[in-house]
């Protein structure tokens, strides 16, 4: 979060043409951090759901609690999403998986965070209960392939 605000003054330093010789190299680096904030952000997701899957499959047991914060860490990230994907990273050159589609369908691809923070509280709701928890595991799951299929690429 701390380099988003970040990324935010400089660009505005930059718009008023106070920093224009590194101008290049900053964009580089800020666009870079900002692609791995939002990965980062996702990757949690990725482990709670895994996580979560070793509970369902009846690999690994813990305790309601612990479910209920996993899941409630996913709602978490899922509110904290569209501000991590908004700025536009052109100048990166870390791996990214996202396509421009995220931006030039900007609010299909934002308005899919809300959906995702519902199924993660529904599974937060559930904790402890596997049916409900299955069931709710199938939304997240849904939410997770609907976007990577239009949003991410291979
Ligand atoms: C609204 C769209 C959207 C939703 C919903 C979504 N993702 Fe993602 N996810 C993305 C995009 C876009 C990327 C590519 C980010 C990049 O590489 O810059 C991504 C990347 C990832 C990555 C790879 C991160 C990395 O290090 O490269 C994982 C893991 C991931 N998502 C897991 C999940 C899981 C699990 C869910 C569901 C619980 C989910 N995502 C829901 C859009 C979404």
């Amino acid at each position: 979060m701390k380099h988003l605000v970040t990324a935010g003054l400089f660009s505005a330093m930059i718009a008023a043409g106070s920093m224009m010789p590194i101008n290049a190299f900053a964009d580089e680096t800020m666009d870079n951090a900002t692609v791995q904030n939002r990965q980062m952000l996702m990757d949690g997701i990725g482990g709670a759901m895994g996580t979560l899957g070793c509970y369902l499959k009846g690999d690994c047991n813990l305790p309601d609690p612990v479910l209920r914060n996993l899941a409630n860490g996913i709602a978490f990230a899922a509110d904290a999403a569209p501000a991590a994907f908004e700025p536009k990273t052109m100048d990166a050159t870390v791996k990214t998986t996202a396509t421009d589609k995220v931006w030039s369908d900007w609010d299909d691809f934002a308005g899919r965070f809300p959906e995702l923070k519902e199924a993660a509280l529904a599974m937060a709701a559930a904790a402890g209960d596997k049916s409900a928890m299955g069931a709710a595991m199938g939304n997240l799951g849904k939410s997770c392939k609907g976007c990577h299929e239009t949003y991410r690429s291979k």
